[in-house]
């Protein structure tokens, strides 16, 4: 980790760009600095028409930058892209998530993007239905696949009176992941996994009632997949084994799957020549017994739907694990969550069970977000307080890595 001036501090760049959110950016760089992070601020030209620079000038580690031109050294992007530990941008602009995406780089923030190696975590803020447009998530897409960390809005009171998604994330959420990332950055950067041959199952099954319909969960596979990233980055080799059509980060194998069969049959394969086996889908319980192969049509009547059981994949593969083998299960619950997790981390055989309230706001299905309990076999407890599902996936990892080489 580089530091500022030798000073020990880990040093972050601040990118504020202009939204009416760009208020609460003052309020991130206040807690970082007293955090004891060095704090640059960047300021795009127009976000000083919603905030001062005298305000972050007063608040921050250094003065404010906003053009290429500021600075007595004719490369100042060079000297913050090269110095920098981690890069923020709070709040993040349609515009700007675009410019990013595009490797644009006409003006000093997005030049200091494109020119870091560094952490990448940007915090998008804007009106629902900019939001909600594809060029929007298309951008984000982008974004993740190249290993960038998103906090994305929450839902609330929005500039004019709306109210919906596309609130800046509450600058304490924001600051802590800034923390975690910079906390756990030599780890990850030191691919603490390094050839660690791991599986990871994500997203909602979909059991066939017919050719045209099915059965299936309110599973997004978002954490899934963000496991199998961040796994991938601390340099374990990464099977994805997934029902979502979520894309899936560079350097991970994927096999796509549809049923809780074909999950099955993938895990039980995959799982032979694994270290370690994560199943973090939510398998179908029940699937119907007979699907139909031609289209049920309403003029033949209500069917009669008769339902099975599916194969339980974690419990088979707790029976089957090799020792050594770490088997990783996830339990979404919405009452009892500690009671349930820990009677199915013994009944299905596994290390460490990953139990999360899915009732709770912002945490479980199709959040970005998610808050755990990670349970061990050896009665251990890990609270995880609600961040990103990439936080949340090198939490887990954090305690896998501790199984594999214990200390
Ligand atoms: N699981 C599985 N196969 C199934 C059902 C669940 O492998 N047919 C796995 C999930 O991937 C998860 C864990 O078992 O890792 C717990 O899943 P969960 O749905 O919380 O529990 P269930 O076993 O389905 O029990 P219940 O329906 O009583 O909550």
């Amino acid at each position: 980790m580089t530091s500022e001036g030798g000073s020990g501090k880990p040093f972050v760049v601040l990118g504020v760009s202009a939204g009416i959110a760009a208020y609460k950016a003052i309020e991130v760089c206040r807690r970082l600095v007293d955090a004891g992070v060095h704090v640059a601020p960047v300021l795009t030209e127009r976000a000083t028409r919603f905030v001062g620079r005298a305000t972050f000038d007063a608040l921050a580690s250094e003065r404010v930058q906003i053009g290429l031109w500021d600075e007595a050294s004719p490369i100042p992007h060079t000297r913050l892209g090269q110095s920098a530990d981690l890069v923020v941008v709070a709040p993040a602009t349609v515009d700007l998530l675009a410019r990013y995406a595009g490797g644009f780089a006409d003006d000093l923030l997005t030049t200091t993007l494109v020119a870091t190696a560094a952490p990448v975590l940007v915090c998008p803020a804007m009106h629902t239905e900019m939001w909600e447009h594809p060029a929007v998530q298309e951008n984000l897409d982008t974004l993740r696949r190249r290993g960038v960390t998103v906090i994305p809005p929450g839902d609330g009171r929005l500039a004019g009176g709306d109210v919906g998604t596309g609130r800046l994330a509450d600058p304490s959420l924001i600051v802590a992941t800034v923390l975690e990332m910079l906390g756990r950055g030599e780890a990850v950067g030191a691919g603490d996994l390094d050839g660690v041959r791991m599986v990871v199952s994500a997203g909602g099954t979909r059991e066939p009632i017919d050719p045209v319909r099915f059965i299936t969960n309110r599973s997004s596979g978002k954490q899934g997949h963000a496991l199998a990233a961040a796994a991938r980055r601390r340099g374990a080799e990464v099977v994805l084994v997934t029902s979502s059509a979520l894309p899936a980060a560079q350097g991970v194998e994927v096999d796509r799957v549809e049923t809780a069969a074909d999950m099955e049959a993938a895990m039980l394969h995959r799982a032979e020549a694994a270290d370690v086996v994560v199943m973090a889908a939510a398998v179908a319980d029940f699937r119907p017994k007979e699907a139909g192969t031609s289209k049920m049509h309403k003029s033949d009547g209500v069917p009669d739907l008769v339902l099975e059981a599916t194969p339980d994949i974690l419990a088979e593969l707790g029976r089957r694990r090799r020792p050594g083998q770490v088997l990783v299960g996830f339990a979404a619950e919405t009452e009892q969550l500690s009671d349930r997790a820990r009677a199915k981390l013994a009944s299905k055989g596994v290390d460490l069970m990953v139990a999360n309230d899915v009732s709770a706001p912002a945490v479980g299905f199709d959040h970005d977000t998610n808050e755990v309990t990670i349970f061990g076999a050896d009665g251990s407890m890990f609270p995880v307080a609600l961040r990103t599902k990439d936080a949340v996936a090198d939490a887990i990892l954090d305690r896998v890595s501790a199984l594999l080489s214990p200390s």
